[in-house]
């Protein structure tokens, strides 16, 4: 089959790889129908991922359809559309049942793509461990164009909206407008947030953020408007989600006294200074941490088939998975309104 495969910083590339097989009687293989770039996608295409492994298949975002099996796979057959969240687990310990599968107790999978240990999904097909619980069937009234944002980009907005403590009439920024920010705007007004402040240098991303309704800012702006505006009270909930020290510390800067902080952004940083007296003198909350996707589900399938969140508006280009190399430096680029870059298998 043909894969999207990582060989070094910007080269990635499409090649040959053996067709995945079934390791286990819990294991399903998926046929991709469609998958999607992400921003940590980008951190291993810029040559700091997750591991240093190479020749790997990249890629943690896909729908399909199932087209193998394993002997003990009971809630899925041959031909099911589904959806896979980006992360596995084992299906079967007290954290994975409730859908924490970041938690597994027995760390029986992690996220695609990351390294050889779980091949990535931008492939022709893919292998799905504990199928039953890591594919997800995609119900009525739910797109393949939705359920593929919601393998990883909303559910990640979501929770880090969530992890805000963003509730009705409260104030709030969001620091970074890539697809993953733009979606936590959207999540922050259905959680009934008032002013929304979307902070991000790329203009294309600013114009895109205020027609959900937010305020546009670009970062070296953003402290002395939001302190202007709310006369120094600055903002109760900020959700970081690009991964840098200083939009940490910005957001750190933007919060107000007994404020949260929700860093989603993933981190590249070893000596970040936290700000603990700070913190401490303004009773902050701060909170940081990964999705588990399935656990987001849930709230999530009902406020997308009620229309309510619209993640689809957010795919920006549609290419086949030859052309992955070029899919990749479109999303690095951020210019011609690169959002969700989303391939599918040629012909
Ligand atoms: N916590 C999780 O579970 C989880 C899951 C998926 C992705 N992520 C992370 O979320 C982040 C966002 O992902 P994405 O897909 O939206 O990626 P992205 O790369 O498109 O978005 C990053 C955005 O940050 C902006 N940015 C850069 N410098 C900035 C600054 N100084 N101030 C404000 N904005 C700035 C960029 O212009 C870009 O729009 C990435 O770090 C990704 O790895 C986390
Ligand atoms: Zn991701
Ligand atoms: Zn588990």
């Amino acid at each position: 089959m043909k894969a999207l495969r990582y060989f070094g910083a910007r080269d990635i590339r499409c090649e040959a790889m053996d067709d995945p097989v079934l390791l286990s009687d819990r294991d399903a293989i998926v046929r991709m129908q469609a998958c999607s770039i992400c921003g940590s996608d980008l951190h291993i295409y810029h040559g700091h991922g997750f591991s240093e492994d190479l020749g790997f298949c990249v890629g943690h975002e896909a729908v399909g359809e199932v087209v193998e099996i394993g002997r003990a796979v009971t809630r899925l057959k041959v031909g099911d559309t589904v959806m896979t969240p980006a992360a596995v687990g084992c299906g079967a310990c007290r954290a994975c049942l409730g859908g924490d599968v970041i938690n597994c107790e027995f760390q029986a999978g992690g996220c695609y793509g990351l390294s050889a240990r779980l091949q990535g999904v931008q492939a022709e097909a893919y292998r799905v461990p504990a199928a039953d619980m890591n594919a997800v069937k995609i119900p009525d009234g739910v797109s393949a164009d939705q359920a593929l944002m919601m393998t990883d980009a909303l559910a990640t907005a979501w929770f880090g909206a969530r992890q805000a403590d963003i509730k009705p009439g409260k104030s709030v920024a969001v620091i970074g407008l890539g697809p993953i920010g733009l979606m936590a705007v959207d999540s922050a007004f259905v959680m009934g947030a008032t002013t929304v402040y979307a902070i991000d240098p790329v203009p294309e991303r600013r114009a895109f953020a205020e027609t959900s309704g937010a305020v546009a800012l670009h970062p070296d702006e953003a402290l002395e408007t939001i302190k202007d505006a709310t006369h120094g009270r600055k903002v109760d909930c900020v959700v970081e989600a690009v991964g840098h020290d200083a939009t940490v510390e910005l957001a750190l800067r933007l919060v107000a006294r007994r404020g949260v902080v929700s860093v989603i952004g993933v981190q590249q940083s070893r000596r970040f200074a936290f700000p603990l007296e700070r913190a401490f003198a303004a009773g902050l909350t701060f909170r940081i941490g990964t999705c588990s996707v399935p656990e987001e589900l849930p709230a999530l399938f009902p406020l997308v088939q009620a229309g309510r969140l619209k993640p689809e508006r957010y795919i920006s280009h549609r290419l086949t998975l030859d052309a992955g190399a070029e899919a990749y430096a479109l999303f690095d680029s951020r210019q011609a309104g690169a959002l969700k870059v989303v391939m599918a298998p040629a012909g």
